[in-house]
């Protein structure tokens, strides 16, 4: 009987100390097949971009899903930077620790870089993060603590793997109007738990379908 549960205990220790390292293994792969999809460099010309795109993303997919989005509006593209949340055993547990702080105590919010951006030339501005614990990152929220959004349309993008919390972004809007936003929406794409996810390509279909719907034909 105690042989039996030590055997147990033995087991779960082994599946808790190799589950971070799966997890960072298929990061890394996802990472590498996102990185080389859709390369995006805005056009370059004096005509005026009327949309930016903002992001974070730690593992690839909020990145390719940005430059989705910026490629389709011919908008401005910005990626948020914050090397303590580097793919990696020790990158991820800091991720988790700090989105755990910031839901418990929203004023704990990482470095970012860039930290303001002049997005006063812009009609909209889109915010694109993935979801930690149900809520959007720490990085998109310090974006917005950061920057002001005044008179704009601000549009909030997350990619997830399975919920988050329509408390989150009821807060999330909160504090972009309370940096001047003019109006709100929030698009996501939910991409499937880890073992069966979405393929980038599908994703961006998805993409395509729920975020920009093509017009109905004229009768
Ligand atoms: C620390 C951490 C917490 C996460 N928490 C959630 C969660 O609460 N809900 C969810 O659906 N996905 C969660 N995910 C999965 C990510 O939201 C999802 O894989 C996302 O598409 C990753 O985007 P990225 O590749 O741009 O970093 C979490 C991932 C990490 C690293």
């Amino acid at each position: 009987m105690l042989k039996g549960l030590a055997f147990g205990l033995c087991v779960l220790a082994a599946v808790a100390a190799l589950l971070p390292l799966a997890i960072t293994w298929i990061e890394s792969r996802q990472a590498r097949q996102a990185a080389g999809l859709e390369p995006y460099a805005a056009p370059a010309g004096p005509e005026r971009h009327r949309s930016a795109v903002v992001y974070f993303s730690r593992s690839g997919n909020t990145a390719l899903a940005a430059r989705h989005v910026a490629r389709r509006l011919g908008a401005e593209l910005h990626a948020l930077e914050v090397p303590a949340y580097a793919l990696g055993v020790g990158g991820l547990a800091r991720s988790a620790l700090d989105a755990k702080a910031r839901r418990d105590d929203p004023t704990r919010l990482p470095d970012i870089r860039p930290r303001t951006l002049d997005l006063q030339p812009f009609d909209t501005v889109w915010l694109g993060s993935p979801v930690w614990f149900y809520s959007p990152a720490p990085p998109i929220w310090a974006f917005v603590e950061h920057n002001r959004f005044d008179g704009q349309h601000v549009v909030l993008f997350n990619t997830f793997n399975s919920h988050f919390g329509d408390d989150q972004i009821a807060a999330f809007k909160a504090r972009a109007m309370a940096r001047g936003a003019r109006s709100f929406e929030h698009r996501h794409v939910l991409r499937g738990r880890m073992t069966r996810q979405l393929s980038p390509a599908d994703m961006l279909r998805a993409i395509d379908e729920a975020w920009f719907p093509a017009p109905d034909p004229p009768r």
